[in-house]
């Protein structure tokens, strides 16, 4: 579904990704570890193309194609979808309106009902919302959108307790956890510090991300028992010994 090769990536005078090898399988959710500031948001942002990500060398390819020069516009078609860490008040457009732009077959009062969002139809889009209702405005974008490829930039972060339930919920639909795996064909990857969204999900693999490189990939539950135990350092010592 995914393949990122050898990526560089430069944001203003900083080379933030350096050497990113990355592929995520048809049917396949995966995580991504990694200290603050250690470049998981820059590798999402590239991967959606928002134009100030330069990738300076590698390529990003998905579904078979190279899509390392298109626009984001173009990604999006493509099905790559994104619930982005803290994404802009949309002045002027009612989030009821952005569900039919995104997709104008959505059944609105369904999904708004979904994430128990009803009341939030009629607001701009993000303008005002508190930090929870934020990650649910994306979910509710995204299930408009119902992407191939859905990447999560920390859904889970500050989101009450029975909130992210219906943010697991929204993944697992996104993510087809209601299939089996083999009949999966949409796949995922999820940003998260405490792990707190993967209690509602089920992902099939986690990666460390240190200094701008993926550096250590194996079991969810158990990079994130080794990163709570040792630090993300530790835990790459004692997983992935180089
Ligand atoms: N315009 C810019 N100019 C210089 N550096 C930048 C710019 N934008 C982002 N950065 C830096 O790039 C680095 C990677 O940021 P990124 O948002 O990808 O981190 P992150 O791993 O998602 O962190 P967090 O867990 O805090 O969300 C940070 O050090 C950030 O300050
Ligand atoms: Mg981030």
């Amino acid at each position: 579904m995914l393949e990122i090769k050898d990526l560089f990536v430069s944001i203003g005078a900083k080379m933030v990704l350096r050497n990113v090898n990355l592929r995520i399988g048809s049917g396949e959710t995966h995580v991504l570890f990694g200290p603050n500031g250690t470049g998981k948001t820059t590798l999402l942002n590239a991967i959606a193309g928002i134009p100030r990500y330069i990738v300076e060398s590698g390529n990003i390819i998905f579904k078979g194609e190279d899509i390392t020069q298109m626009t984001m516009d173009e990604r999006a078609r493509l099905g790559i979808g994104m619930a982005f860490q803290r994404p802009p008040a949309l002045r002027g457009l009612k989030l009821k309106d952005l569900i039919k732009i995104i997709n104008p077959n959505a059944d609105t009062v369904s999904i708004l009902n979904k994430m128990d969002f009803q009341q939030f139809g009629d607001r701009e889009v993000n303008r005002g919302f508190s930090g929870g209702e934020v990650k649910r405005s994306e979910m509710v974008q995204l299930l408009a959108q119902q992407p191939g490829f859905v990447m999560l930039d920390e859904p889970d972060s500050g989101v009450d307790l029975e909130n992210i339930k219906l943010i697991g919920e929204a993944i697992n639909q996104l993510t087809q956890k209601n299939i089996r795996p083999k009949q999966r064909t949409k796949s995922g990857i999820i940003i998260t510090h405490f792990g707190h969204i993967l209690e509602y999900t089920k992902t099939d693999r986690a990666h460390v991300m240190l200094d701008g490189s993926i550096v250590c990939s194996g079991n969810p539950s158990e990079i994130l028992d080794q990163i709570k135990k040792s630090g993300y350092e530790g835990c790459v010592a004692c997983l992935c010994p180089t």
